[in-house]
């Protein structure tokens, strides 16, 4: 993700949260600091949001990428985009983000995630090949995954805004990052199962140019 800022200093990136990709961040924040890598020009977009966090909640995805990134470089924070959750209407929101992504010029690098449940953002298993930026239930296994950035299960949001599938393979390049034991299957379906709404991160296999960057636990079921 370095190699593409220094290479393309107006890049526009997509960016996801979790822990997973802590380290990704951490190794940009450390190129600023001792290289000067500039992110003065680059556009971002998130792949997602909490519905129903009050604005600045720590686990909030704008919160996490503030103190991961943002607040650590050089970026322009209007430059910095998610969607919005706290909008009157969040369907109209959702379409908004749909279309700065396109005004964007469209992603140029897309950094993911996966859930244990094959989910990409947070487009849950049955979510279509289809499906743009939309107000999206959470499964009950996210809900639990998630409890532990939470006091109690209560406290998870039961929704989300999340770019869809169809956005997020508009993007030139697709690099998904997954560690741990308990990613082993989503992973090994995404790459060796079918093409199935069962597990969305499967439709990466419809993408020109992706990468999956695994530990060996995560590649343990290839
Ligand atoms: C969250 C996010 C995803 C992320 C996934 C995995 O629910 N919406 O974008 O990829 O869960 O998170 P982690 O990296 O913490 O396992």
């Amino acid at each position: 993700m370095a190699e593409a800022v220094a290479s393309h200093p107006s890049c526009v990136l997509g960016l996801a949260t979790g822990s997973t990709p802590l380290q990704v961040y951490s190794e940009l924040c450390r190129r600023h600091r001792e290289d000067g890598l500039s992110f003065g020009d680059v556009t971002t977009f998130n792949l997602d949001e909490y519905l129903g966090l009050k604005v600045g909640h720590p686990q909030s995805y704008r919160h996490f990428m503030q103190t991961q990134l943002f607040d650590q470089v050089d970026i322009d924070i209007p430059r910095t985009h998610f969607p919005d959750v706290h909008a009157d209407d969040v369907q109209q929101a959702s379409e908004h983000y749909e279309h700065q992504l396109s005004e964007s010029g469209g992603i140029d690098l897309q950094l993911l995630g996966i859930g244990t449940n094959g989910h990409i953002g947070f487009n849950e298993p049955g979510t279509t090949l289809e499906s743009l930026t939309r107000v999206v239930d959470l499964a009950p296994s996210t809900i639990r995954s998630n409890t532990r950035f939470f006091e109690s299960a209560e406290q998870v949001p039961r929704q989300a805004i999340t770019m869809g599938i169809a956005s997020i393979l508009r993007a030139k390049k697709v690099v998904l990052l997954a560690t741990g034991a308990a990613k082993a299957a989503a992973v090994a379906g995404a790459i060796q199962g079918p093409i199935t709404a069962d597990n969305p991160a499967s439709y990466l296999q419809s993408h020109a140019d992706v990468l999956f960057v695994l530990d060996e636990p995560a590649a343990a079921q290839l």
